[in-house]
């Protein structure tokens, strides 16, 4: 482990279960069918550094494409990282091989958005949810996989009797259910939920992310819960990571993020969060950003966020600004971070 993950392991308590240090993701730019050139990279993640502590819920949120799937998938070595490090209880993700990367394997699963696709339309839901054990037989003898299984599907509040049916024959809300239920099967101890009811209708959301809360005192789940919308992710966060551009430009609990934003991205992004009370829709200021997100491949100089924020000025080309605490609460990469309650 290098010197600086142990520095600073874990700011604000609490015991970490994953260390991530100026992590980077690259993804080649290539053109030419026969001889592939690389004339670009695009950056997808580039330098980011978070903990996730045992037992919380850390939001991570950002308009598209700024790299949360990818963040997620080199964490879970799906993809190779193109440098920084990542420790799992304390062991470098990256060097991970044989038996350890298969506990790595079980012990972090992902939850995905789309339940229509990520089920397998041609397997029953108890082939889908047993798999993990065909791939990880050491936790289930097969003589007990489907008593296994019915007791998963009893778990995320399906019917365990509905063990023989197909994806199409179960509901929206239905087949996010079965895909969690199949994350719990190898009895993990992170899962990495990207954007899981971003597909679903508003009110099947709640009941989900209820699911994912009871799941989570149940078996003292930690998640990472990957957003769009900083609106989905609250009443579950312990912390929050926003991210621009590759980049976490502000991280703090719950209540820093909603209530004292420093950054102006998340209090643009806090604007356009649905006030659930008629009455105090007409006192809130509207932040609306100007033009679309940069070229990932072609990043501004400096501070990324400066080509549509209100505040930049001629510093904010020039360096680009550190996550730190520049008002003596939490960390946010702004040269002039200041609080803006935008929430009434
Ligand atoms: N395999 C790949 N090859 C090249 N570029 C990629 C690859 N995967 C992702 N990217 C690019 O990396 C950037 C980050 O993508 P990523 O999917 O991580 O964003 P995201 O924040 O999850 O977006 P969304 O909210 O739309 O899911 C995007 O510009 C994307 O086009
Ligand atoms: S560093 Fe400058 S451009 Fe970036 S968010 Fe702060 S004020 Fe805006
Ligand atoms: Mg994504």
């Amino acid at each position: 482990m290098s010197e600086a993950i142990q520095s600073d392991a874990t700011p604000g308590g609490g015991e970490s279960i994953i260390e991530v240090r100026d992590l980077v993701k690259h993804f080649p730019v290539q053109v030419g069918i026969l001889f592939k050139r690389t004339v670009g990279h695009v950056k997808a993640v580039d330098g980011v550094s978070f903990d996730l502590k045992r037992g919380e819920t850390l939001g991570v949120v950002g308009e598209s494409g700024c790299g949360k799937s990818t963040l997620a998938q080199v964490l879970m070595r799906l993809v190779p990282q193109t440098s920084g490090s990542a420790t799992f209880e304390g062991r470098d993700i990256f060097k991970m091989r044989g038996s350890e990367l298969r506990k790595l394997r079980r012990s972090i699963q992902i939850v995905l958005q789309d339940p229509y696709t990520s089920l397998n339309p041609r397997m029953t839901v108890g082939d889908i949810v047993g798999e993990p054990f065909e791939i990880h037989p050491e936790v289930a003898p097969k003589a007990s996989r489907r008593q296994k299984v019915q007791d998963l599907l009893d778990v995320v509040g399906l019917n365990p009797e509905h063990i023989n049916r197909y994806p199409h024959q179960f509901s929206g809300g239905q087949r996010q259910r079965i895909g969690i239920a199949r994350a719990l099967a190898l009895r993990p101890q992170v899962i990495i939920c990207d954007e899981p009811v971003s597909a679903l209708d508003v009110s099947i959301q709640a009941q989900v992310m209820n699911l994912l809360g009871d799941l989570q005192d149940e078996f003292g789940l930690s998640y990472m819960f990957i957003a769009h919308d900083l609106g989905v992710v609250r009443h579950l966060s312990d912390r929050v990571a926003v991210m621009y551009l590759g980049k976490v430009v502000e991280i703090g609990t719950e209540t820093e993020i909603y209530e004292h934003p420093t950054h102006p991205y998340t209090q643009a992004l806090l604007s356009a969060v649905p006030v659930p009370d008629p009455s105090l829709r007409g006192q809130r200021q509207v932040i609306r950003l100007e033009g679309d997100v940069p070229s990932p491949v072609d990043p501004p100089s400096g501070c990324r966020f400066r080509t549509r924020c209100w505040k930049a000025q001629d510093l904010c080309a020039e360096e680009q600004p550190e996550l730190i605490s520049r008002l003596g609460g939490h960390d946010s990469a702004c040269h002039f971070a200041e609080e803006r309650q935008v929430v009434p």
